[in-house]
């Protein structure tokens, strides 16, 4: 084995779907989709939600694998490796370019969140051995807020995150990604399927399960939302998937992956959902106006009091945040991998130095984000149209620009340019027949760009979602 192979490394058969997994679930599920489900009244926008993930969601997933697996290169290389020959040479590998701007700027703001996971976990330890009181309840909203503002504690538990993160990307793909996810995604699961046994007692439960499941109105931005959504959560559009794919061996299945992968990642989007939404229904009608006009934050300034006033909310709550800093960990890993795998293939970097030097600049990148929430009048006054503050505007341009362009330019190329022949051989390599490929090949030529398109023509129109 040469000694760049030894770099690169490959999963084993487990490790992928569960490293994939684990990157895909994360704060995207757990903090994002249950509240951006709330805002669009539940119900319809999860059947939205489902249908994106299978019709737009899946085809690209299975492409990102293809790509990735084929080349056994990260995005920049697997690009040049394919195009040679295909109209537009070259420039195909503007799309890996972009992946890795994706990953860079997606960690640096990603991880300030990851870390008020950590910093919540700690806090509910704290109420659980010192008891939670009507005032600690009552300030939950004010103490978020400082927390926010305070300089010191958004850094430090950022740089928390990202010296975890670097540590695991430091061993490598067998010894640390592969191996962590072993770990912690059982953990995960467990931990998960203890809250939702426990939300069947809740007496929001029905309610819960009502909101998630109805059949109701839903807007436009509300549609949109669900198909940006689902490339976020199944960590599309950038590259992650082909450099997880690049690690897959070939005596693997990519659909049968593939298809786990989005099952799994919509089955916790939905438990989470479930859990939050019983603890939340849980209070009266008129003790919830300030839940939701702070929906973004529930996680933080709303959740903590409810669950103290469940029975057992003093255990439940610590292992809750846990959960989310595991699931949040996961996924941390994978974007710091897409940026890092470039430096090691086609630099030639070793991979505990490229670790370190790009987990050190993301970090930096992420400095003006931390301030911006609070603590730096300037740094929060930084706009684009309506956005405001340095967080908000980096997060518009990675999950409303950056992903749709990668997944528009991954669906058209492996859908129009990329052989078919090539393509089948991957997706049966390990597979045996795959009788879907000509329905997966038509997403991909027209279903997947167009609903793209539409997403980027809205934003272009000044929509927001
Ligand atoms: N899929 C992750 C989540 O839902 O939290 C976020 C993410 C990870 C996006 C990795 C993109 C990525 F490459």
């Amino acid at each position: 084995m040469s000694t760049e192979v030894q770099q690169r490394g490959t999963f084993g058969r487990l490790g992928f779907i569960l490293a994939a997994a684990g990157s895909a679930i994360g704060l995207g599920n757990i903090w994002k989709f249950p509240y951006i489900a709330y805002e669009n009244q539940g119900g319809s926008f999860v059947l939205v939600y489902l249908a994106a993930i299978l019709l737009i969601g899946a085809p690209i997933m299975l492409a990102e694998i293809v790509i990735g697996r084929r080349t056994q290169q990260s995005p920049v290389g697997a690009f040049l490796v394919l195009a040679k020959g295909v109209a537009g040479g070259k420039l195909w590998s503007l799309l890996g370019w972009l992946g890795i701007g994706s990953g860079f700027v997606i960690l640096s703001y990603y991880s300030i969140i990851a870390g008020w996971t950590v910093y919540y976990f700690g806090r509910c330890l704290g109420w659980a051995m010192n008891g939670f009181t009507a005032a600690d309840a009552a300030n939950l909203g004010s103490s978020f807020g400082s927390f926010l503002a305070n300089p010191e504690m958004q850094l430090t538990f950022h740089a928390l995150f990202m010296v975890a993160t670097v540590g695991v990307v430091m061993m490598g793909v067998k010894a640390g990604i592969e191996r962590t996810t072993f770990i912690l995604m059982p953990i995960l699961a467990v931990i998960l399927v203890i809250l939702v046994v426990n939300s069947f007692r809740s007496p929001g439960f029905g309610e819960a399960i009502h909101f998630l499941f109805h059949i109701g109105p839903i807007s436009a931005s509300g549609v949109l939302e669900a198909v940006g959504h689902s490339f976020f959560t199944l960590s599309l559009g950038m590259g992650a998937m082909i450099t997880y794919g690049s690690y897959v061996s070939r005596k693997d299945s990519i659909p049968k992956a593939g298809l786990t992968i989005c099952f799994l990642d919509t089955l916790i989007a939905l438990m989470a959902s479930t859990i939050m939404f019983s603890i939340i229904f849980a209070v009266p009608v008129a003790e919830r106006a300030d839940t939701f006009q702070r929906s973004a934050t529930i996680l933080f300034t709303t959740l903590p009091r409810m669950f103290f006033a469940l029975p057992g909310g003093g255990v439940l709550s610590p292992v809750f945040y846990l959960l989310v800093a595991f699931a949040a960990l996961t996924s941390t890993i994978s974007l710091l991998e897409v940026v890092v795998s470039y430096f090691i293939d086609r630099r030639g970097w070793g991979r505990k130095k490229a670790a370190f030097i790009v987990g050190a600049g993301i970090y930096l990148f992420g400095v003006p984000s931390a301030l911006s929430l609070g603590y730096s009048e300037a740094l929060g006054r930084v706009a684009i149209g309506s956005r405001e503050g340095f967080f908000t505007v980096v997060d518009y341009l990675a999950s409303n620009w950056m992903l749709p362009i990668g997944g528009l330019g991954i669906s058209i190329f492996t859908g129009w340019f990329l052989a078919g022949r090539i393509a089948r051989e991957e997706l049966e390599e390990g597979h045996g027949p795959f009788p879907l490929f000509a329905v997966w090949r038509f997403l991909l030529r027209f279903v997947c760009p167009l609903a793209i398109l539409w997403i980027i023509v809205f934003v272009l129109r000044g929509g927001a979602f």
